[in-house]
């Protein structure tokens, strides 16, 4: 396991700017993981505490040693962030961990959730996870290793229809049926240079860029094997219901499926399901949850890009609930 938990947070001047903005309360940061975002939070707002997930260990350990000068301001919690109704509730209710301020619960509600989604430069880099197709390790790719099936174990279990789908939502489109029949060929596939093996050489040569193919094919098994689409609806779900008043929704994400997710519940909260024709004054009597913070996404500027090439797919967006 990595010893050194350096991840850069995403967009973090844009993210402190939006929640800004949200009364005194509490934080819910669903995607902690080296608690870059948390940390600043914290500093620049004295009258927040913050409820911390990861479903990742190595991410959590990283975090606490980050957030302990907050002291009790910040409690973490070993859960997935689909569970933030029920963790909620019971930290409100006094049933469960909650920020503390002067050695009792914090008072006041939850007035902002941060989501910076998928995985962290350390998940990445370190083969042992076998997310990595640059660096070779078992093929593993669970974010929480206690507890899921393995990429192998579900490549194992899959045919080549859905292996196809999960290669085509990846943008994998040309060559998906070649790389899906070659997968399931060389099965079973147990480390991450065999992938990366066997889908360079379903590639015909002139398409092949190096490492290009097999980082979208990586993508999509790893999105697949921590079910994040499915984590996320269930955010999505839950986020209305956990927020209070003026509270705020930000969401960073980094896949186009997620981001399309985003952008099309923001927007449904914010026209209320509106049915009448689109630009003309509403007469159905839809009823808004709030609005879109912006109009677009925001995404990095190009010098966040050179000094952090992975914030280039950053798209990140809000939502304010009406207060
Ligand atoms: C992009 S990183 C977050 C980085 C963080 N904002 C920072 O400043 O360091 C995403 C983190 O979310 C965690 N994660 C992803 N999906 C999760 C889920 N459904 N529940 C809990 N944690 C999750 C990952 O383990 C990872 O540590």
């Amino acid at each position: 396991m990595a010893q050194d938990f350096t991840h850069a947070p995403v967009l973090l001047d844009e993210v402190v700017a939006l929640l800004a903005e949200v009364p005194a309360g509490v934080i819910v940061d669903a995607t902690l993981g080296g608690a870059g975002h948390a940390s600043r939070l914290l500093a620049e707002r004295p009258d927040l505490g913050l409820v911390g997930f990861d479903r990742d260990e190595v991410a959590r350990s990283a975090a606490m040693k980050v957030l302990a000068p907050f002291g009790d301001r910040a409690v973490i919690v070993p859960r997935r962030f689909s569970e933030i109704g029920e963790v909620v509730e019971a930290g409100s209710s006094g049933l469960g961990p909650w920020p503390q301020s002067g050695g009792a619960p914090m008072a006041g509600e939850v007035v902002g959730i941060l989501a910076d989604l998928g995985v962290s430069s350390p998940q990445l880099d370190e083969g042992e996870r076998g997310f990595s197709f640059s660096q070779d390790g078992p093929l593993d790719m669970r974010m929480d290793a206690t507890t899921g099936v393995t990429a192998t174990a579900l490549l194992d279990g899959m045919d080549e229809r859905s292996l196809v789908t999960l290669l085509r939502e990846n943008g994998e489109d040309r060559h998906a049926r070649r790389i899906a029949r070659a997968i399931l060929a060389a099965r079973p596939i147990t480390t991450t240079a065999q992938l990366v093996d066997v889908v360079d050489r379903a590639v015909p040569r002139s398409d092949r860029r190096r490492g290009h193919v097999a980082s979208r094919v990586f993508q999509g098994l790893r999105i697949a094997v921590n079910d994040e689409l499915g984590e996320l609806d269930l955010l999505l779900d839950a986020a209305l219901d956990v927020l209070a008043p003026g509270g705020r929704l930000v969401v960073i994400a980094y896949h186009s499926g997620e981001d399309a997710r985003v952008k099309h519940t923001m927007r449904r909260w914010a026209e209320g399901d509106c049915s009448c024709p689109h630009g003309m004054p509403c007469v159905c009597g839809s009823v808004t949850s709030g609005s879109l913070v912006g109009r677009r996404a925001v995404t990095a500027s190009e010098s966040e890009i050179a000094r952090n090439p992975r914030s280039r797919s950053a798209r990140l967006r809000a939502f304010e609930v009406d207060r």
